[in-house]
């Protein structure tokens, strides 16, 4: 059975959300000074983290993914990162102390605010940048359609591109387009670390509790029935399908939410790829 919420019209959802990120508004400088009163690092406003995700992890999901980048090799400290769907920079923040002279890291993502913030704070930084992406999605306010948009980065340049929860979000065309300029910029033997929830499409009775929404045409599945965006699940022979078709391999799939008959989903899966 569906949650009363995953049924809710988009216009409710979206004005829950409005009124949600008002309220985070309200109560961001509190937590700011409270931060600043005991000593701690200062992290983004609260309303930029739940842009994110849950506000309350920011920190602990961003050291826990980069512990796994650690753990699977993909990062060295002179490496050209890109980071994309950077959010308000939690990963930068997680290896702005820990990288090297020669480390260079360029963040993109639809949300100006957290685009603004990561740059104030990154300011005397040149290792950092971080991009506006200017294109069409419900997480920005650009009208740009996708076609028009390039991942800011030169084609072949990257060591290893990060899009941490960013598929989760993102509907098949977007994948898709994404998928291909993720093979775009990758340097040859560059390695891309992509989450996503990913389910079992090899059985058409297969169960996702979590995602009970579905594409008639496509193992394409949502949580919430009005906006498809808030989180997506793609089924895994699907998803390398598309990786497949972009001109890309799958390295290494890393299980968490799969095989996706969790009633929550408590975590993503890895999906590492190079190109073909
Ligand atoms: C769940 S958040 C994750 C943010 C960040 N990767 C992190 O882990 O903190 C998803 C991010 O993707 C961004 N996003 C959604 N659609 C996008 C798109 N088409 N292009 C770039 N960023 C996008 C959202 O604005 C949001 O910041």
């Amino acid at each position: 059975m569906t949650s009363l919420t995953a049924h809710l019209p988009s216009p409710l959802i979206e004005g829950m959300r409005s009124a949600r990120n008002a309220g985070l508004w309200a109560i961001s400088p509190v937590d700011t000074a409270w931060r600043k009163v005991r000593g701690l690092n200062p992290l983004p406003p609260i309303p930029l983290r739940r842009h994110a995700g849950r506000a309350s992890i920011f920190e602990a999901a961003a050291l826990q993914m980069s512990d796994a980048i650690t753990r699977l090799d993909l990062l060295k400290p002179d490496s050209v990162v890109l980071d994309a769907g950077c959010g308000c920079g939690a990963m930068a923040l997680q290896w702005e102390n820990s990288m090297g002279p020669n480390f260079r890291y360029i963040g993109f993502d639809v949300h100006e605010l957290s685009i603004e913030w990561c740059r104030k704070h990154f300011r005397n930084d040149a290792r950092f940048s971080f991009e506006f992406a200017d294109v069409e999605s419900s997480y920005g306010s650009s009208t740009v359609p996708l076609s028009e948009f390039n991942f800011p980065v030169e084609s072949g340049s990257i060591d290893f591109e990060l899009a941490k929860s960013l598929f989760t979000h993102l509907e098949p065309h977007e994948t898709k387009y994404y998928l291909a300029q993720t093979r775009r910029v990758l340097a040859p033997g560059g390695k891309a670390l992509l989450t996503a929830f990913l389910f079992d499409d090899t059985d058409p009775n297969f169960v996702t509790p979590a995602f009970p929404f579905g594409d008639p045409n496509l193992p394409v599945r949502w949580r919430l029935q009005a906006r498809p965006a808030a989180a997506i699940a793609y089924g895994r022979e699907y998803f390398t399908q598309l990786v497949e078709d972009a001109g890309l391999k799958v390295v290494q799939i890393e299980a968490s939410y799969w095989p996706g008959n969790d009633a929550v989903p408590l975590g993503q899966d890895y999906v590492i790829v190079t190109p073909a």
